[in-house]
């Protein structure tokens, strides 16, 4: 008798990722307990303000920090094998095919002295039998589909000839080209303009589609979050302060973080008053220092609803809100769910992305 399927493994599993750095300024602890998963096909957005950890709790998962200045703890299975245990030697036959990164800066990426062409076939080639003249075909193809005009004449161009937005999208393509497991794309589309980004964002869903990867989409646009994820991770101090489905996040938001990080998305349908548009909503004061974090809640020193006599001295752990008794449950890491007045409980629901995907 044949078994039924049980749930699909997830393609990605972190359990309590911490990161800590040397700095001049003493021990940084950068990221702080980060436990999520990643199914097949299911796009995880992680999201949070500058300097909440989320470039780097990315590079330390593919070992991309260096080894003097990081120390990495916890677990991250990559399809069950270890990331973080992983001998360096295995971690760059796993790059490319097992996990596809698109870095937040594209001039650190490319190599300056290879052409865009040879970067790109070295990388098919590594990963594949194809021959040189089929890697090229498919190398032309890719850069096609990532939108770049006129693709074979790119292929034996430097990437000093191409602009800031041909050469992220030249790193899109290397991170597709082997159809990775796993896609990590740190603002991945941020330079892009508005009909490229939604080329890219289709191009990503068809990949999944077809190989079921799974997509860490890190990002500041709640536009975007809300056409392509499938699930939100909300970025504070180096930790969690609240996961969920997008719906549950973005529409129900519980953390007062989250709901200041959604008072905050401008609403172009708001009418000017009196000829003066009305200010944005903003979350007074700035996150903390990873050299020096609160005690209590991460974002206490901010925190409009602070009441509970632990706020300020004990981290609240992330509890389900709601039911349990769902696959992904909506958590948040608060000692109050209750919202003040102005607080900016009432978010407002974000408006698909002109270019999301259809879930
Ligand atoms: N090499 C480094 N040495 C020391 N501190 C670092 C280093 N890289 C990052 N940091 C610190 O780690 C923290 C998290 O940085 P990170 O780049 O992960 O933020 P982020 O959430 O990706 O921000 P952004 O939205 O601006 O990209 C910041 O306080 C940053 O100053
Ligand atoms: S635990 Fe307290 S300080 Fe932290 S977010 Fe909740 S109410 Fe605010
Ligand atoms: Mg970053």
């Amino acid at each position: 008798m044949t078994a039924a399927p049980g749930p699909a493994q997830p393609v990605l599993e972190v359990e309590d990722l911490r990161v800590r750095l040397r700095t001049p300024r003493g021990p940084a602890d950068v990221v702080n307990g980060l436990s999520y998963s990643v199914g097949p096909g299911e796009t995880v957005a992680v999201v949070g303000e500058s300097g909440s950890g989320k470039s780097v709790s990315v590079l330390a998962l593919l070992g991309l920090l260096p080894a003097r200045v990081a120390t990495v703890t916890g677990r991250a299975l990559l399809q069950g094998e270890d990331l973080l245990t992983m001998k360096p030697e295995r971690l760059r036959q796993v790059r490319g095919p097992g996990a596809g990164m698109v870095f937040q800066d594209p001039m650190t990426s490319l190599n300056p002295v290879l052409t865009v062409g040879r970067q790109l076939v070295e990388g098919i080639r590594a990963h594949s039998d194809m021959d040189k003249a089929a890697a090229r075909r498919r190398a032309a193809a890719l850069l096609g589909e990532v939108g770049l005009p006129d693709p074979v004449g790119a292929l034996d161009r430097y990437p000093h000839e191409l602009s800031g937005g041909m050469r992220q999208r030249v790193i899109i393509a290397i991170a597709l080209s082997n159809s990775p497991a796993l896609l990590i794309a740190d603002e991945a589309t941020t330079a892009l303009d508005v009909t490229v980004q939604a080329q890219i964002i289709d191009l990503v869903a068809k990949l999944q589609a077809e190989h079921g990867t799974g997509v860490i989409w890190i990002t500041h646009d709640l536009g975007v979050v809300a056409g392509i994820a499938d699930r939100v991770l909300v970025m504070y101090g180096g930790r969690c302060v609240e996961d969920g489905t997008v719906d549950d996040v973005l529409e129900n938001p519980s953390h007062p973080y989250t709901r200041g990080l959604l008072g905050a998305l401008p609403d172009l349908a708001q009418p000017a008053v009196d000829g003066v548009v009305p200010d944005l909503v903003t979350v007074p004061g700035v996150p903390p220092a990873p050299t020096d974090l609160p005690e209590g809640c991460v974002f206490w020193p901010r925190c409009p609803v602070r009441g509970d006599a632990r706020c300020e001295t004990e981290q609240p752990p992330l509890t389900v809100i709601g039911s349990a008794d769902v696959a992904l449950p909506h958590r948040a890491a608060t000692w109050c769910t209750e919202a003040a007045p102005g607080s900016g409980s009432t978010a407002t629901p974000v408006a698909p992305h002109a270019g999301g995907g259809s879930r």
